[in-house]
């Protein structure tokens, strides 16, 4: 079965894993840090948090950000439910701002519309959540100087963009942002199975969410209080259970030295099918922009299924039948059931994000693709839509 992504995994990961099994502690070990400390170098960060997850990372950064009720939080419609999800979890209100189609990404103009909405109103927003659609870098240089003229957090939702460079730089998120956020889900540039991290330059952010990862609970007292009881453990604050185990923090150094070639592979498919598709009438190909690497978790292929004389539906299942199974990368998010009784979304509120998932269409990336899979991938899709 060709899917739109998934791992890849070799004899060294595996090796990797079956080595930290063996160890002592297969949780709230050593690898837990070697890890942490491989993502700082390879993002240039000061600090780095491993958890459970992507959505992990995003709660406890809204957390340690000091989100909270009445506070706005700003995010695009084209993303993953994760990105709006963890403003709730801290109480408070996820708002939407409508993507630029030339980027699919948030659009920075309209977010100063926004900003001038809630100023009439009295209000002010507290955050943005810029994911990097597909691993397509935002504007950082317009969010940044948002972030500065109003003063607003910017936490890069990364999961997509792993490995991607923003002016030749594969270290820009966390020059950029206050908090990036990391998924090492499978279909992501690395693995951990499931997995996250928190990346920052602020030793603040990072020592919240190292305290809130395990429970809130501290361990290192003086040695006078230690002498005494030597077993104290002290929660200071309300924390979770967002640990990630060694074995899977094994996984994820190994995966990392891998990123490169994942990388370049990537973009070698995605270079495929940008030959194939990218001066077809009814075709839009993924943006490209000198200076920036797109790390290509996604390539959606906009189709216009009117002119093609095929429904969207149609296009899916009949890719499906040979065994192609594309996905819709995404539904959005203001549309969802949720969002839209809890906080009264309207769907032609955001009309560039209703326009590009009307056309949008995942198609197969991951390293592992072949380049005969990615042939006869294009010539399926150009024979159902009649195009030579
Ligand atoms: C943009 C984005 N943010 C957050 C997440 C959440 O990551 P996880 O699945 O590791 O919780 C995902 C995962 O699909 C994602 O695509």
């Amino acid at each position: 079965m060709i899917s739109y992504g998934r791992q890849y995994l070799d004899r060294s990961d595996i090796n990797s894993v079956l080595k930290s099994l063996k160890n002592n502690l297969i949780t709230q070990g050593p690898e837990i840090q070697k890890f942490e400390n491989s993502l700082k170098n390879k993002f240039g960060s000061k600090f780095c948090c491993v958890v459970s997850s992507g959505t992990a990372a995003l709660h406890l950064s809204g957390n340690a950000l000091g989100w909270k009720k009445n506070d706005v939080i700003l995010t695009s419609p084209i993303g993953f439910l994760a990105s709006p999800n963890s403003a709730i979890y801290n109480g408070a209100k996820p708002d939407f701002v409508d993507i630029d189609l030339k980027t699919y990404n948030i659009d920075p103009k309209k977010i100063i519309k926004k900003i001038q909405k809630y100023k009439k109103l009295k209000k002010k927003i507290k955050a943005i959540i810029a994911v990097d659609y597909g691993g397509f870098p935002c504007d950082w240089k317009a969010l940044k100087k948002i972030s500065k003229k109003y003063k607003i957090q910017l936490v890069n939702d990364n999961c997509h963009a792993i490995g991607a460079k923003f002016y030749g730089d594969i270290k820009y998120a966390c020059k950029y942002a206050d908090v990036v956020t990391h998924s090492y889900h499978p279909v992501k540039s690395i693995t951990t199975g499931e997995g996250g991290s928190v990346l920052t330059n602020n030793k603040k952010i990072y020592e919240k969410i190292k305290l809130l990862r395990s429970h809130g609970i501290l361990k290192n007292f003086s040695k006078t209080k230690l002498k005494k009881t030597p077993w104290l453990y002290e929660m200071s604050t309300l924390g979770y259970n967002y640990r990630i185990t060694d074995f899977q923090c094994a996984l994820g150094t190994s995966q990392l030295k891998k990123l490169e070639k994942f990388i370049i592979r990537r973009n070698k498919i995605a270079s495929i099918y940008d030959s194939a598709f990218k001066n077809i009438n009814g075709f839009i190909t993924p943006p490209k922009r000198k200076k920036i690497r797109n790390a290509y978790h996604l390539y959606p292929l906009l189709i216009d299924f009117k002119k093609m004389k095929i429904s969207k539906f149609n296009f899916f299942n009949k890719l499906k039948e040979r065994n192609i199974h594309l996905q819709v990368h995404y539904t959005p998010m203001h549309t969802q059931p949720f969002y839209k009784k809890k906080f009264g979304f309207k769907k032609k509120a955001f009309p560039n994000s209703l326009k590009f998932y009307e056309k949008t269409v995942s198609l197969p990336i991951y390293y592992g693709l072949k380049d005969e899979e990615v042939y006869k991938i294009i010539k399926y899709i150009k024979k159902l839509t009649g195009v030579k």
